[in-house]
């Protein structure tokens, strides 16, 4: 692609996600499937606009597809009408304003860089703020990859799961119900609890989960799980953390149990995917110390917590699977034991 042509693209994608995401947190999709077919001085009314931002923000909405504009009359474009009428654009919506907020935040990234705090901090939001929020847009997320994350696990002969930082416990549900043997645990900070205990409610697995409340890194995990999955734990943290808590979940599982290990993992130069590379920037400004990494980095804390047998599937671009097994004789571990865990 021509250079310049590249610059003046990326500079200005800005604008259709603002225009989308402004219009949703409006509610103007609900306003929209309500009403079906509104104009400019009606929008402006009910929303109590100005009757020009009203026009020009419809007719900017209708350019980017979302809308339909015949004579002065505005509705949802067709090929958007079923994803707002859905009953899923409830969860969508979380997503989207989870998004919102995350632009926000990524408009202070010189700050962030200059501080080394995280917009968060720099916000001096307080801790929590937007967590209900947050868990039902990963809701969201998982309820789009479920399909795919249900093909790339297979958890034939094992009991008990532990979801570790399972969030609304889509994952944990979803293969509760595709497995009659195994229980599975949600473990996820304490204000999830009713989130996650609301999904569960709508399963006919439900007596076969359970939520343990605490802080994984700083709490107790629980013990004797056959399966420990961590599907997008380790980019909230740094080396170290995980590093302590790979550590954590092998003195959780039974010798022979599976940990799987699902995130977004960079190449091992870290520059792609790019959705992973913009994802790590993503952490920087939101996290502590969180990040992407690489299927290699990932490997060696594992090898170093004492994991054997591992197996790494890349799904897309954006996500892959790492696996490994906790050998059936816990290995003490010496120079020679090193040279034989390949
Ligand atoms: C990015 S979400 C991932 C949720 C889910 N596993 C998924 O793949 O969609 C991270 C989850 O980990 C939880 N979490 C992060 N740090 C935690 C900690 N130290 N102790 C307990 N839960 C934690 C968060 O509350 C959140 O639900």
């Amino acid at each position: 692609m021509d250079p310049t042509r590249k610059i003046l693209q990326d500079a200005f994608a800005f604008r259709s996600s603002i225009m989308l995401l402004s219009a949703v947190e409006a509610g103007l999709f609900d306003l929209f499937r309500e009403k079906s077919v509104l104009t400019a001085p009606q929008v402006s009314h009910l929303k109590g606009w100005t009757l020009r931002g009203s026009e020009i923000f419809l007719n900017a909405l209708a350019g980017l597809g979302y809308l339909k504009k015949h004579d002065e009359q505005f509705e949802i474009a067709p090929a958007f009408r079923e994803v707002f009428a859905s009953e899923n654009y409830s969860l969508l919506r979380e997503w989207l304003m989870h998004q919102w907020r995350l632009l926000r935040r990524w408009t202070q990234i010189l700050e962030v860089l200059e501080t080394g705090k995280p917009a968060r901090e720099l916000n001096r939001e307080p801790r929590g703020a937007n967590h209900h929020n947050f868990i039902l847009s990963m809701a969201h997320r998982e309820k789009r990859v479920l399909p795919d994350v249900l093909n790339m696990i297979s958890l034939e002969g094992r009991h008990h799961l532990l979801d570790l930082g399972g969030g609304p416990g889509i994952f944990a549900i979803a293969l509760a119900e595709k497995y009659p043997d195994l229980r599975a645990t949600v473990y996820d900070v304490p204000e999830t609890e009713p989130l996650a205990r609301q999904f569960f409610e709508q399963s006919p697995a439900r007596e076969r989960l359970d939520f343990r409340g605490g802080d994984f890194l700083h709490e107790e995990l629980g013990e004797n799980y056959d399966v420990v999955l961590l599907s997008s734990i380790l980019h909230i943290y740094g080396p170290e953390e995980n590093r302590t808590l790979l550590k954590k979940v092998f003195r959780a599982l039974q010798p022979g149990g599976k940990i799987i290990i699902r995130d977004f993992l960079l190449f091992r130069n870290k520059t792609k995917p790019l959705f992973a590379a913009l994802f790590a920037v993503n952490m920087l400004i939101n996290t502590q110390s969180g990040n992407a990494y690489s299927a290699a980095e990932i490997k060696s804390w594992l090898k170093e917590a004492g994991f054997r047998h591992f197996r790494t599937g890349r799904f897309s671009d954006k996500w892959g699977i790492i696996d490994a097994v906790k050998p059936a004789e816990t290995i003490r571990r010496g120079p020679q034991d090193q040279r034989s865990s390949k």
